[in-house]
């Protein structure tokens, strides 16, 4: 449609428009997260926001018996239909939030730290780690809202650790079109989890806005870094990273149980091929990041 604002993510940018683009989302990110905290892997900003929510809680009107969410979240024991919405929406976040940590914490120590960042791409990817690590907080907190005080963030098998370690190593030209999709892919769950929480929690609008309002601070940072992950890739890449969607998509959730009794896989395969922020609301726009040459 002519009259929408944005384009496409898979809209074509030259490498001087890129170049010119990594420079603008240095300038953001450093506006939108402020100090980098390298001991702690946190972000001034994000710290006082976790902090504002710790300090102004609120509960369930109904409290949540959570025996079938502790005896499932790290692994699926019972038969997942057996199990209600709630439990499945709150292992579902777990299960998705761990593969994030596992993948972060193996490349943390695998990249220059801010002191021996040279190029501006390390020290944007220096920040966007961090900011996955705030990520990680902020989901245990939409837990700890929801009375999941006891929540441990365990490893993966050790062979799925060794994987998740080795991809920071692999050449970037090899890395970036994954990079890029598993960013997409964050983003699309978030927008669709945020449309669960109105369907899950209709009769819990304390705990139904609190964590859509923890939800929006990692859903922005993460359509900043679909912007900046596009950005590091050229046009062959591009081909490759569309066509990696589906396969992607498919296998990450499909490794996740609670994720096909939620929601429509296909759907969510559809928007990550059709993403060009047009739907998003002015609120996150706002505070996001848009690469230049996806602007109308
Ligand atoms: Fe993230
Ligand atoms: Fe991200």
């Amino acid at each position: 449609m002519s009259s929408e604002r944005y384009l496409s993510i898979f809209s074509p940018a030259t490498k001087q428009q890129r170049k010119e683009n990594f420079e603008s989302y240095w300038q953001f990110t450093q506006r939108h997260a402020g100090e980098l905290y390298e001991d702690d892997k946190d972000l001034a900003e994000k710290r006082g926001r976790l902090k504002y929510f710790k300090d102004n809680p609120v509960k369930l009107r109904q409290p949540f018996a959570p025996e079938a969410f502790y005896r499932n979240y790290v692994e699926m024991k019972d038969d997942p239909n057996s199990l209600d919405r709630m439990t499945l929406m709150l292992t579902g976040m777990y299960k998705f939030a761990r593969h994030e940590w596992v993948g972060i914490k193996a490349a943390w120590d695998n990249i220059p730290d801010m002191a021996c960042s040279v190029k501006v791409e390390e020290k944007i990817s220096r920040v966007h780690l961090a900011e996955e690590f705030c990520h990680v907080r902020l989901f245990d907190e939409m837990l700890r809202t929801c009375g999941l005080d006891n929540v441990e963030w365990v490893p993966l098998s050790p062979v799925k650790e060794k994987i998740y370690e080795q991809f920071p190593r692999v050449p970037a030209f090899v890395r970036d079109s994954p990079a890029f999709v598993t960013e997409l892919m964050g983003v699309t769950y978030y927008c669709h989890l945020h449309r669960l929480f109105d369907d899950v929690l209709a009769e819990e609008p304390e705990v139904r806005e609190r964590l859509k309002e923890l939800l929006d601070e990692i859903t922005i940072d993460e359509v900043a870094h679909v912007g900046q992950r596009r950005n590091f890739i050229g046009p062959l890449g591009m081909k490759v990273s569309k066509s990696l969607v589906k396969p992607f998509y498919t296998l990450f959730f499909n490794d996740i149980p609670e994720i096909k009794k939620l929601f429509n896989v296909n759907e969510m395969i559809a928007d990550g091929l059709a993403f060009d922020f047009n739907k998003l609301p002015d609120y996150m726009i706002e505070r996001s990041w848009i690469p230049s040459y996806c602007k109308a």
